[in-house]
């Protein structure tokens, strides 16, 4: 069965070029309760762990710098088949490709700029909301 939680965050140039309430409100309206939320800056180190599976990647050492380079909204949201709710909320993750009125659409500027980031899975947004939050900070 599908599970209810999945994890994303705001990355840096959506929260600096002020896009995030916009974003939290298309979140909010597509149904997504949220039920842990955080505001902070990610370490190198930090984004390097986050992004771990894609060490092998080109473009790894790119976003982990990227991903620290400002602040983020790190956010659990609870909803009825949330991963894939999610994904189809955010859109493809190369922004080109990604369907109009999602929010990488509306407010990515390119692949690794892509405005937000989605759990992939069940097991990733168990992972990933653990990665930020713990036990009790999750409502
Ligand atoms: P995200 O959902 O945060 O998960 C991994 C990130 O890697 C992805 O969004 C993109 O920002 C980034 N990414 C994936 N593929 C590429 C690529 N080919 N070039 C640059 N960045 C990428």
């Amino acid at each position: 069965m599908a599970g209810n939680i999945t994890f994303t965050m705001i990355k840096p140039e959506a929260v600096s070029d002020g896009f995030s309430g916009a974003i939290l409100k298309m979140i909010e309206e597509g149904g997504f309760e949220i039920v842990a939320m955080k505001m902070i800056e990610l370490t190198l180190e930090r984004a390097g762990a986050f992004y771990e599976v894609h060490r092998e990647r080109p473009f790894y050492s790119s976003l982990c710098e990227y991903m620290s380079s400002g602040k983020i909204i790190a956010l659990v949201l609870r909803k009825e088949n949330a991963v894939e709710d999610y994904r189809k909320l955010i859109g493809a993750t190369n922004p080109d490709q990604a369907e109009e009125g999602t929010i990488r659409k509306l407010y990515a500027k390119s692949m690794q700029s892509n405005a937000v980031h989605g759990s992939d899975s069940d097991e990733n947004a168990r992972i990933e909301a653990g990665f930020f939050f713990s036990d009790l900070e999750m409502f």
